[in-house]
């Protein structure tokens, strides 16, 4: 049979619309939460952020939750409160975007990189174990694309060895481990509320932890270390006094951007079961081509679906990543790539002793990885698109 030829050499594209690769869902809720917001002139931090949190607090299962301005606040106040100081070392994946890295510099630590786990793409107690030292403060763990890690067994090596565990749950709003909720067991979890993450506030994080006083401790921190705490209440000076007990920072989350969380925390399960229900599609439509490897579905607990990245089979095929990505783009499917692997920015090749070949799990997979657009508002039948473009460019570039 004659091979379909792809858009980019000439050939009917797969879509005439183009299917971009992330959209936010926002419904006509989070419209008038918003309007109603700016109509009530408290725009800043308030009491749409205090529900928020407490809505997120809830979900999770933890006594409390700080709403912040990015996941990436959220990342760097987890480590002040968990005491990175200057000349520790601080243990994460060099699968990662550079967000929890560049909170370690900024504290003046050392970022320590470790391979992922070629199944799951995830650090394993195994992988960190074998970076502790004495000079080790805290791991950062990444659910990568939303799938949920070991966190008992990063948590019991993180006791044996008297280090803190500070989740990086960006991609994982919604995931689940076993009976529990990610964000609810290691000392502390960020979560990022980006666009295009399981939801969003436009930009936006919050910090979640079993610890009712830290996460106490990290609301400070974000608002300049402003303490309004018992002295005040019995003071006669009035409600315009506050303290400053530690130097804070300017991250906190406001009221317009809970107006939009508010809302969208309502629909966290029906987002991830519709990211799932997508998963599913091209888990089936894609699983049985030899060509390209499909992510694993994981054994227990539920993944948040916030990417699914397919790997190309460089011995199978005549075409590199980056191409198949410009290929699918002519197909009328935007397509993405994650993660650029720490060391290779050149901020990073300077400042840490790695290179080519000191991570090949992850070095591999940046080469082959071509992330797949995967979110709520897509329909089955842009899903299905989605499966025929690769199929296509599979069959016609096949060895
Ligand atoms: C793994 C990881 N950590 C942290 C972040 C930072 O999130 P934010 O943009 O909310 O700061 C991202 C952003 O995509 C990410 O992918």
């Amino acid at each position: 049979m004659k091979k379909a030829l792809p858009a980019i050499e000439g050939g009917e594209p797969v879509r005439k619309s183009f299917v971009p690769f992330a959209l936010p869902s926002i419904g006509e809720k989070e419209i008038a939460e918003v309007v109603e917001t700016l109509k009530s002139g408290w725009l800043t931090v308030g009491p749409r952020t205090k529900r928020f949190e407490e809505m997120v607090a809830g979900y999770i299962g933890v006594p409390r939750a700080a709403a912040l301005s990015s996941c990436t606040a959220g990342l760097h106040l987890g480590m002040v409160v968990l005491g990175v100081e200057e000349r520790d070392e601080v243990i994460l994946p060099a699968l990662n975007f550079v967000s929890g890295p560049n909170c370690a510099i900024h504290l003046g630590a050392t970022p320590v990189l470790v391979d992922v786990d070629p199944e799951t793409l995830n650090v394993t107690p195994e992988i960190v174990a074998a970076a502790i030292t004495e000079r080790t403060k805290i791991i950062v763990p990444v659910h990568f694309g939303g799938r949920p890690i070991d966190i008992d067994g990063i948590m019991e090596v993180a006791r044996s060895r008297g280090v803190a565990v500070l989740g990086d749950a960006a991609h994982a709003m919604g995931a689940d481990y076993g009976e529990r909720r990610m964000g609810s067991v290691a000392d502390a979890t960020a979560f990022s509320f980006y666009v295009t993450k399981g939801i969003t506030t436009g930009e936006g994080g919050i910090l979640t932890s079993p610890n009712a006083d830290l996460v106490e401790r990290v609301g400070v921190l974000s608002l300049h270390g402003m303490s309004s705490g018992a002295w005040n209440r019995y003071s006669e000076r009035g409600p315009w006094f506050y303290e400053v007990h530690e130097p804070g920072y300017k991250y906190n989350m406001t009221d317009l951007e809970a107006a939009l969380g508010i809302h969208q925390m309502e629909k966290v399960d029906e987002f991830r079961d519709r990211r799932e229900g997508i998963a599913r599609l091209f888990d089936s439509g894609l699983r049985t081509e030899e060509a390209i490897r499909v992510p694993p579905w994981p054994d227990s607990g539920r993944h948040a679906w916030h990417l699914y990245p397919i790997q190309l089979r460089p011995e199978l095929l005549k075409i590199d990543r980056d191409a198949f990505v410009r290929c699918l783009g002519d197909e009328g499917i935007g397509a993405s790539v994650h993660f650029i692997p720490v060391h290779y920015h050149g901020y990073y090749s300077k400042r840490l002793d790695y290179g080519p070949g000191s991570f090949p799990v992850t070095e591999a997979f940046f080469e082959r990885a071509v992330s797949l657009p995967i979110y709520p508002a897509m329909s089955d039948g842009d899903a299905n698109d989605v499966v025929e473009a690769v199929r296509k460019l599979v069959d016609y570039y096949r060895k």
